[in-house]
């Protein structure tokens, strides 16, 4: 047999797969699709809207690490050009990222980070505040309090912000409802996210805030439970049950794919940025990019795109951009009613199909009998294993649960708008370990479990119960049970 023929029934088995667990919505692989949106104009400028009696500040966290995930890196190094060409200090600029893809033996252009197809190198200068092991939740979450003794390595940086300082904050990656990922595989919740929010606010060490989170299902983390009193102004790629998307991926944007089999950018990510990167801050709101960035996030029929939500504090969106991001002079002039942007037609990939996809990519572009088709091919293997073992096990952990079939559905309940995912976090937390421990890291991919769990805990479900079910679907149960492949790096 053929490695093409081999590919050929990998992909073929990859489609009736995705078909019939339904978990693929049909995305994958699609070439193309009729995408296109106008990037929005006309909006009128607002007067007195700087505020910037204080020193701007800001954290920016990439949750991912491997090549496969290179877009979470690519716009935190592109979200640091703005604000250094905004006219931030590096003393008050703090990156978390695991920094594995500039010097990858898979970057085509060793050294070099791009967010975009033929963009700009967007890795020079990036500080290195927190990198490998150190970009924790632990550091974080020190580094959001300006709690020093707490850190563990990294370059000591903390939010040392005043109480008329500005506070930008900007996270990519994976999420799931009520979690978001950390480069260690470390999830974290919501909760925890919120009430660090809040002794920040208690702590009187800030004006106001931003926060732009870019991540799957990225609405739950502050649905319901962002206070509005705090001063602070969240967005978010996504809403609480909906994929968030990635963009310039190969198969989208074939100019790139010869070098590059990854995607470059995250939709909602590349949308801020973007138009940061042309307009004069002065003259653009938060409300008016708000209102940019969800036209672009949002394909016109939703096919593939997200709603781009708003949260805490709205009346902020008032404030001009500058007090958060300062502005690049080179843009003086330049603001964001007269400007048609050339950029309007976005293409997107699911972000929990961007993995696959790039494995695929990998797989199809090697030359036969290579060993990176090998190599690709055993990556696809793993990743298609592992997304089977862990549908199979909540499955079978769901059904040992709940008999019924009503049982069943109610694990893929939503609550309604403007309620928090779960009321029992630490039960949420002890059922998601409780799975681990007996069936390995939920992963990437698994991650888009967590309602169904968090649905246990609103249900009542106890942790013996859930320890036992978990031990029969992954101890006992030799067609559910495999090692777990490694798959992330
Ligand atoms: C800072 O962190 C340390 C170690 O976790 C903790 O004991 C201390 O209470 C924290 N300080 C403040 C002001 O929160
Ligand atoms: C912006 O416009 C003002 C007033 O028209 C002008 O004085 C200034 O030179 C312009 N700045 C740039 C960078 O074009
Ligand atoms: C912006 O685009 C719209 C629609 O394509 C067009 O009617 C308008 O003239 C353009 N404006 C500018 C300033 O180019």
């Amino acid at each position: 047999m053929t490695s093409y023929s081999i590919g050929t029934l990998l992909f073929l088995g990859l489609l009736r797969f995705s078909l019939e667990s339904g978990e693929l919505g049909g995305h994958l692989f699609k070439l193309s699709s009729e995408e296109t949106e106008s990037i929005h104009a006309g909006t009128q400028s607002v007067g007195n809207i700087h505020d910037v009696k204080g020193t701007r500040w800001a954290v920016l966290i990439a949750g991912s690490r491997g090549y496969e995930n290179y877009r979470h890196q690519a716009d935190v190094c592109h979200a640091y050009q703005i604000l250094r060409k905004g006219g931030l200090k590096d003393e008050n600029i703090i990156v978390f990222m695991y920094d594995d893809i500039a010097f990858s033996v898979y970057n085509p252009r060793p050294g070099i980070i791009i967010n975009r197809p033929e963009g700009e190198d967007v890795y020079e200068g990036v500080p290195k505040d927190y990198t490998g092991r150190d970009a924790n939740v632990n550091n974080l979450f020190a580094v959001m309090l300006a709690n020093k003794t707490a850190l563990t390595g990294g370059s000591g940086k903390v939010l040392d912000s005043g109480p008329e300082d500005h506070i930008f904050i900007f996270y990519t990656d994976h999420g799931s409802p009520g979690v978001i990922g950390m480069p260690c595989d470390e999830y974290l919740y919501a909760k925890d996210l919120i009430d660090v929010l809040k002794k920040k606010h208690d702590s009187k060490t800030f004006k106001s805030m931003v926060f732009y989170l870019e991540a799957c299902e990225s609405g739950s983390i502050f649905e319901g439970l962002l206070p509005k009193g705090l001063n602070i102004y969240a967005t978010t790629a996504a809403n609480a049950v909906e994929d968030s998307y990635g963009t310039y991926c190969p198969y989208d944007y074939p100019d790139i794919a010869p070098l590059y089999d990854t995607c470059l950018g995250d939709l909602y990510s590349v949308s801020w940025m973007e138009d940061s990167d042309k307009h004069d801050l002065h003259t653009e709101t938060l409300e008016q990019q708000y209102e940019v960035v969800r036209r672009r996030t949002a394909s016109e029929n939703l096919d593939k795109g997200s709603h781009v939500m708003m949260y805490g504090n709205v009346n902020l969106g008032k404030k001009s951009l500058y007090s958060y991001l300062g502005t690049n002079p080179v843009n003086n002039n330049y603001s964001l009613p007269r400007h048609n942007s050339s950029t309007s037609i976005s293409k997107a990939v699911s972000q929990h199909e961007a993995d696959l996809l790039h494995y695929w990519h990998k797989f199809r572009r090697a030359p036969r009998g290579s060993q990176k088709k090998l190599e690709a091919l055993k990556q696809l293997r793993d990743e298609i294993n592992l997304r089977m073992r862990i549908d199979q096990s909540m499955m079978f952990i769901a059904e040992l649960l709940f008999q019924s079939e009503n049982g069943l559905r109610m694990l893929e309940t939503v609550r309604p708008t403007g309620q928090p995912l779960v009321d029992d976090w630490s039960c949420f937390k002890t059922l998601v370990r409780t799975y681990e421990e007996h069936c390995g890291s939920l992963s990437r991919y698994g991650m888009r479990y967590m309602r169904a769990i968090a649905n246990m805990c609103n249900a009542g479900v106890k942790v013996e119960q859930m320890a036992i079910a978990s031990a029969r679907a992954c101890v006992m149960n030799p067609l559910v049970h495999a090692p777990a492949p490694s798959i992330i790096h």
